[in-house]
């Protein structure tokens, strides 16, 4: 079993990037396999999640020349040979690993396919709720069988066919969802809608627009019309915000800290945890260095300072869903109450990060409420070192690793492997920082 094991330290001072991002490395390799020609993609994201969806793409025909690799992970510079929209049957059950995106987007692309194929993936994925996609996705003509163990649960047998455009209201607000009914919507004829509750992250209507497939945004309906297919075009994915968020945490919460963190994606619908931490105190510097592939990127510079409590407003919880057991971790080393409600699929990601993350801050020695939306955490109490559990979650892993860089004595994160599936090489990134470098 791989552990982790931390130590406090005095500040952070480093200047570094982080791995690629995650939700546009699955876009990425989709548009790029879906496309009329060569797509060159660049500092593609290397973790197991988006290794399935390229292998996933693979398996549909659509296959690429590694260029460069990050050694012990995978590719971060391909050429993908795009299939001008006309994917083949997978001989294979399609493994999606641990990852929700890779599942929920590829089931949208397989419902519009003329033949069979089954969705799979580990424990964590098969207990996940797939009823969000096959809904809308049967709306339009495919046939979904969730065979897990589970109800309503993956594997998923799908039945694919000609589709027909949906307009669709969501009922949650899930980029996976919105992407899934976009993605089967190329591949019909008309017009697909989708109308969000809030907004989610828009890699996917950004995306389509790079490859020249035009999205229209009209307030909270996004539409694509089906038809054209995928201009081939070379891109660079930015930084994972996501990932930076861990260090960015770590450094705005440590008085003395400094931290630049550059070329990361800057896209404002990913950006409400550095509204927060502003909201919290912090000193943070953004500059938006690019925009020419679709994707705003730049540099985040923070200072630490001493933390307050913050309340988290209900339209920021999807922008900042993936952050919240960090921005948790924060609220416990910040004086006064953080408030973190409307905030339930939580409870459905790749693990239920209210219990998980309410277990691991007791452990630690902080206060909190847990509600079935979200949590009351009340920081100032000094965090002691503890052994915890990942749950198989890697954002789990990851924040309470940076926890332990707060905490009085040692502390131990068993079960780390799981940080492979969205920060290849987190703990290299660790350990320099706790030796007081730059990671490489
Ligand atoms: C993602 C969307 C989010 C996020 C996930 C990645 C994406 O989920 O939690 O890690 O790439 O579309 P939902 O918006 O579906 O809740």
């Amino acid at each position: 079993m791989s552990i982790i094991k931390v130590k406090p330290i005095k500040h952070l001072r480093a200047e570094f990037e982080v791995p690629g991002d995650k939700s546009i490395s699955h876009r990425a390799a989709i548009m790029a396999g879906l496309s009329d020609g060569v797509c060159r993609i660049d500092n593609f994201l290397p973790s197991e999640d988006c290794l399935c969806t390229l292998h996933a793409m693979n398996q549909l025909g659509a296959k690429h020349d590694v260029l460069e690799t990050q050694a012990g992970y995978g590719p971060t510079s391909l050429n993908i040979q795009g299939m001008s929209m006309q994917l083949s049957a997978p001989a294979d059950v399609v493994d999606c690993g641990n990852s929700g995106t890779g599942m929920r987007l590829l089931a949208g692309l397989l419902s519009a396919q003329p033949f069979d194929s089954v969705l799979s993936g580990d424990a964590s994925l098969c207990s996940r709720p797939m009823g969000r996609i096959i809904k809308p996705l049967e709306q339009m003509g495919a046939t979904i069988h969730a065979c897990g163990d589970v109800a309503g649960c993956a594997p998923l047998r799908i039945t694919g066919g000609k589709l027909k455009p949906l307009t669709y209201e969501m009922p949650v607000a899930s980029a996976q969802v919105k992407s899934a009914i976009l993605l089967a919507g190329l591949f019909t004829e008309g017009k697909t809608t989708v109308i969000q509750p809030a907004e989610t992250r828009d890699h996917t209507e950004r995306m389509l627009d790079y490859f020249r497939i035009p999205s229209v945004r009209v307030g909270d309906e996004i539409s694509v019309c089906g038809g054209p297919i995928p201009e081939s075009r070379d891109f660079r994915v930015p930084g994972d915000i996501s990932s930076a968020a861990f260090w960015m945490v770590a450094a705005a919460a440590h008085p003395g800290s400094h931290l630049m963190i550059q070329n990361v994606g800057l896209n404002p619908t990913r950006t409400a945890l550095i509204d927060v931490l502003i909201r919290m105190g912090a000193k943070i510097n953004v500059v938006v260095t690019s925009e020419d592939q679709g994707e705003p990127c730049g540099s985040v510079e923070i200072t630490g300072q001493t933390l307050h409590g913050t309340e988290i407003l209900r339209d920021e919880v999807p922008n900042l869903i993936d952050e919240v057991p960090i921005l948790a971790v924060a609220g416990a080393l910040a004086d006064g109450r953080m408030v973190i409600r409307n905030a339930k699929e939580l409870r459905v990601k790749e693990s239920d990060r209210i219990a998980t993350v309410a277990q691991n801050l007791r452990a630690m020695g902080a206060e909190l409420d847990e509600f079935e939306d979200g949590m009351e955490i009340t920081g100032g109490a000094a965090l002691k070192g503890a052994e915890l559990e990942s749950f198989g979650d890697h954002r789990i892993a990851m924040a309470f690793a940076i926890a332990g860089l707060f905490a009085q004595g040692e502390t131990i994160i068993n079960n780390t492997a799981c940080i492979d599936t969205s920060y290849p090489g987190f703990a290299d990134h660790l350990s320099a920082i706790c030796l007081g470098h730059s990671p490489k």
